[in-house]
């Protein structure tokens, strides 16, 4: 087990049903800016993967409208699709028109997966890289992120790790290939999301209840429903809508 940058701590487990999207985005809106608070107060920075998809979308829109000192913050993905960056389905893409590229951060302060190299294992060996060079890894270390925004499909995958990939079993590495449908990804892997000072899922739709219900059952299948592998050492947060969180009791 790779040396914890920071005392572990329990993982705390916080599971909210909120009434819809604008409630959720508003929630976590509040956690995020209490996180950044914290962090900057801390350490004098603040780390965040962003996940893609469509849910966390409102939220970077609603993070273009605080006054956050830009150049105190650092935006990773935690995972990407395996197109240039101006595809309509890039993950970069739709947070930079969001947010990113909407307030002055400093450009050195995003860290856009790379995907130009035609060969994803190529780009997820650059990323892994950067990652290690970023916070000045030891071999074996991981980064503790202090925030890891996380989103589900409804098959329960979460970043780019699909059920029944190789992604879900690598320990070793920060940044994996993942797989969906046969479609490459670069991915946050398992342990990294892990090591994350606080993981928040964003979750929304009737068509999550079910694949949700597996998650938090108390006997499933992982493999089968990745986001049950998430268990942080720091606070893992759920952040459901009533259709998603309805048969949780
Ligand atoms: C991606 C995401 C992925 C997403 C889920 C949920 O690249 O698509 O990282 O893990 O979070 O598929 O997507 P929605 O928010 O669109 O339901």
């Amino acid at each position: 087990m790779p040396k914890l940058t920071f005392e572990a701590t329990l993982m705390e487990k916080f599971i909210e049903i909120l009434a819809n999207k604008e409630e959720i985005t508003q929630r976590a809106l509040d956690i995020l800016l209490v996180k950044i608070k914290d962090a900057l107060q801390s350490r004098d920075q603040f780390t965040i993967a962003l996940a893609g998809g469509s849910t966390p979308k409102p939220l970077y829109e609603a993070l273009a409208q605080q006054a956050l000192p830009w150049d105190k913050i650092h935006v990773f993905w935690g995972d990407e699709r395996y197109v240039r960056s101006d595809h309509p389905d890039s993950n970069q893409r739709m947070a930079r028109q969001a947010w990113l590229d909407q307030v002055n951060f400093p450009p050195t302060h995003l860290h856009p997966m790379p995907t130009a190299a035609n060969d994803p294992k190529v780009d997820a060996e650059t990323y892994n890289r950067e990652l290690e060079q970023f916070f000045h890894l030891n071999a074996g270390e991981f980064p503790v992120f202090d925030v890891v925004l996380l989103g589900m499909g409804d098959d329960a995958h979460t970043a780019s790790l699909f059920p029944h990939t190789e992604a879900l079993t690598v320990q070793d590495r920060l940044i994996t290939v993942g797989n969906k449908d046969g479609q490459p990804r670069i991915t946050f892997t398992v342990p990294l999301i892990n090591h994350a000072r606080c993981v928040m899922f964003l979750v929304t739709g009737a068509n999550k209840q079910e694949p949700l219900a597996q998650v938090f059952a108390s006997e499933a299948d992982a493999i089968a429903y990745p986001s049950r592998l998430i268990q942080p050492v720091g606070e893992l947060w759920w952040l459901l809508d009533a259709a998603a969180g309805a048969n949780l009791t």
